[in-house]
């Protein structure tokens, strides 16, 4: 695992964009793209070098992370449609190319299926972004999932609820069950690429970088994962006892070593 640790939040976007564009630039076909707040600044900086640098997506197939069980992706707050407005219209990523789980399927159960179905057919992803919850969750898989999980029905805690509260009208507006690819699903992807800013996100990055593998912190199953980039400010990584080493490391990569 490669820990980078930024002065701001504008640079972690740029170190992430940095990963998605060596990853572009290596060939890579298939992209895991994750919502939230966490990666818009990335998505930013991925949308100015397409207008100013000609990066282009074409021929990429994107796949999301997670949806809310009962959106359409024709709401406002579903994945599939902030993902449109944060990356995939600021680009030129086909929006036919870019798959995720159908919130308003009539059989969420048999959706979970059919998408992580999909996923391994068109994958592995090259590579996979990723946020990490307050409460350590991956995508939403929250305290207490399998670390070997597949795409599935899960119902989120009180505090995801209330995270994501600032997205609705409150926090009992959003919704309770979600499609979450699993933590087993996840970690298929050849490279994963997290990116967390803002002491609020401390603890959950100390707990999933240094702390012990255990489901009580889903994003700990990164250490267990051949080809990690961690990208964090110093907020977040206030928690880190080998901030310095992570420093040194970075400060002493041998030429062409890549993220
Ligand atoms: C959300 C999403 C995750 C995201 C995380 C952190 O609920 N399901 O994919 O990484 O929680 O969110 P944010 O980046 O807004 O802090």
């Amino acid at each position: 695992m490669e820990v980078v640790i930024t002065t701001t939040v504008e640079d972690a976007g740029r170190v992430v964009a940095d990963v998605i564009t060596q990853a572009l630039r290596g060939g890579a076909r298939v992209l895991g793209l994750a919502t939230g707040s966490s990666p818009l600044a990335a998505y930013r900086e991925l949308a100015r070098r397409h207008r100013e640098e000609g990066l282009s997506f074409a021929g990429v197939r994107a796949f999301l992370l997670d949806e809310y069980v009962g959106l359409p992706a024709s709401h406002p707050q579903s994945y599939a449609r902030v993902i449109r407005d944060e990356l995939v219209d600021a680009v030129d990523l086909d929006p036919g190319h870019v798959h995720g789980p159908a919130g308003d399927a009539a059989d969420p159960l048999a959706e979970a299926r059919r998408y992580d179905e999909a996923l391994r057919a068109a994958g592995p992803v090259d590579l996979q972004v990723l946020g990490i919850g307050v409460n350590g969750h991956l995508g939403f898989n929250e305290p207490g999932s399998s670390l070997t999980s597949r795409t599935r029905v899960k119902t989120l805690t009180a505090r995801t609820r209330q995270d994501n509260a600032r997205f609705f009208t409150g926090a009992d507006a959003v919704p309770r069950h979600v499609l979450t690819q699993g933590l087993g699903t996840i970690t298929e992807a050849r490279h994963l690429v997290l990116t967390a800013s803002g002491e609020h996100k401390a603890v959950a990055v100390a707990a999933a970088v240094e702390g012990p593998v255990t489901a009580s912190c889903p994003a700990s199953v990164l250490q267990l994962h051949p080809h990690v980039t961690v990208v964090v400010d110093e907020a977040a990584a206030a928690g880190l006892a080998q901030a310095e080493h992570y420093r040194d490391v970075l400060e002493h990569k041998i030429a062409g070593q890549g993220y």
